[in-house]
């Protein structure tokens, strides 16, 4: 049934580019014709997919694109596990006005092409997650995009593919935005004010995406109510973004998976940890390092056990050392100097043994005039 409508419009496609060359009246008759096949196929359903009531579902069925003609009052459209390397505008010819879903996961897409979505005004779910996407225009959305979930998750190629999606979160327009699931994807850093105009975002998963800091801006978003940075690359968390999570008690996080290092400077987050309802795995953080306390809980860890001194020890180590090896350095140079200098030694000890021999001797010879009475009596004589 649906496969003869296809037939019969892809005739009615073929005869409108010719019917432009003929007479008014057979084109006028064709036009008739291709009307009463679109709306046909309005209500119809498209080769290799399944449609009930306004749903249409188009799964695992190796289509390397999007189907044409997909009936005008579909709301939720899924095409995933296909072939479809890329979507442009082309892919969504006419106007699909009451659609707010749509699923393109497993479809392995490179690219995401502009204004794809300029026919789908009420868009609000996308699915793009499992994909291998190399380039997504930032004008993929119309600017009046009503999008408010959309699913990221291990959608990108590498870690540089990410910059398209990152320019379109950037730019502002997905006002609407509450749920984003950015997770299984490798991100590392992401730019400070990204998350600036996502106002209206509740729930953010940024699980395993290599993350290695709490990215600046996400912990002030108004509406923010759940985030997820589990099994990402988290060694601690700064006070700064401390005190932001105390000031919004309404957002919980989920941290497990996290290499934590365990030193003095984690004692800021384990007294805060200790106190706090918001990170709702705390029980499961581990530490990751140094060696003695590897998989011990964060809770159980106690304020005495968080050293820093095992640097302090090895810095002392390598001083005295060094100030041994100096000291020693010295002594040699002086013994060198000694050693080349030491006729002139030899002749200065001289000098001073005679100096030395002089002066005693002359020293001894007042002393014996002084102590002899006679002596002594014939100096006061001579004073007075
Ligand atoms: C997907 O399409 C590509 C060409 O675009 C083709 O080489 C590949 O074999 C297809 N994969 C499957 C599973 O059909
Ligand atoms: C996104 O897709 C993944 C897998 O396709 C799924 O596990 C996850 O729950 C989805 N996220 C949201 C927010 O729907
Ligand atoms: C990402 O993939 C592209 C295309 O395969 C490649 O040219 C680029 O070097 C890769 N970048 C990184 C950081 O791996
Ligand atoms: C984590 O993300 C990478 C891609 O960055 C993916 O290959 C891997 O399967 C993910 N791990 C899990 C447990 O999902
Ligand atoms: C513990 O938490 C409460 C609220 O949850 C807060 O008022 C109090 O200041 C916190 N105490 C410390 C020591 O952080
Ligand atoms: C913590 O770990 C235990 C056992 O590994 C698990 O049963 C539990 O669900 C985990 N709790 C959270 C909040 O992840």
């Amino acid at each position: 049934m649906g496969k003869e409508k296809m037939r019969l419009l892809s005739t009615s496609c073929w005869c409108q580019s010719e019917g432009i060359r003929m007479n008014a009246l057979i084109y006028g008759v064709m036009q008739l014709f291709l009307l009463l096949a679109i709306i046909r196929s309005c209500q119809g359903c498209p080769e290799k997919c399944a449609c009930s009531s306004q749903t249409v579902k188009c799964q695992n069925q190796d289509l390397d694109a999007i189907p044409n003609f997909i009936p005008v009052n579909s709301k939720l459209l899924s095409i995933t596990g296909n072939n479809i390397s890329s979507i442009n505008e082309d892919s969504f010819p006419s106007h699909l006005e009451l659609l707010t879903d749509l699923d393109l996961s497993d479809n392995e897409m490179e690219a995401v092409e502009e204004t794809v979505f300029h026919n789908l005004p009420n868009l609000e779910r996308l699915d793009l997650s499992n994909n291998n996407i190399q380039t997504f225009s930032e004008k993929a959305f119309p600017d009046d995009n009503k999008l408010q979930v959309l699913n990221l998750s291990r959608s990108f190629h590498n870690h540089s593919s990410v910059k398209g999606i990152l320019n379109v979160l950037e730019n502002g327009n997905l006002l609407h935005l509450a749920v984003l699931d950015l997770s299984n994807n490798d991100l590392v850093l992401l730019p400070d004010d990204l998350f600036a105009s996502l106002s209206n975002l509740v729930k953010l998963n940024l699980q395993n995406s290599s993350i290695i800091s709490i990215p600046d801006g996400i912990l002030t978003l108004p509406q923010l109510q759940d985030l997820d940075l589990r099994h990402n690359r988290l060694r601690n968390v700064p006070s700064t973004s401390l005190i932001e999570f105390n000031l919004k008690s309404d957002l919980h996080i989920r941290l497990v998976g996290n290499p934590w290092r365990c030193d003095c400077s984690i004692d800021d987050l384990l007294v805060w940890l200790k106190n706090s309802t918001q990170v709702t795995d705390m029980k499961n953080l581990t530490c990751a390092d140094p060696e003695r306390l590897r998989r011990q809980p964060l809770l159980q860890v106690e304020q005495s056990q968080l050293k820093c001194l095992g640097n302090m020890e090895g810095v002392l180590e390598t001083s005295y050392v060094f100030l041994g090896l100096v000291l020693a350095l010295i002594g040699v140079i002086f013994l060198l100097v000694l050693y080349l200098n030491r006729k002139g030694i030899k002749r200065w000890m001289y000098n001073i043994r005679d100096a030395c021999r002089d002066h005693m001797e002359g020293y001894h010879y007042r002393y014996e005039i002084n102590s002899d009475p006679r002596l002594a009596n014939l100096s006061i004589n001579s004073d007075v």
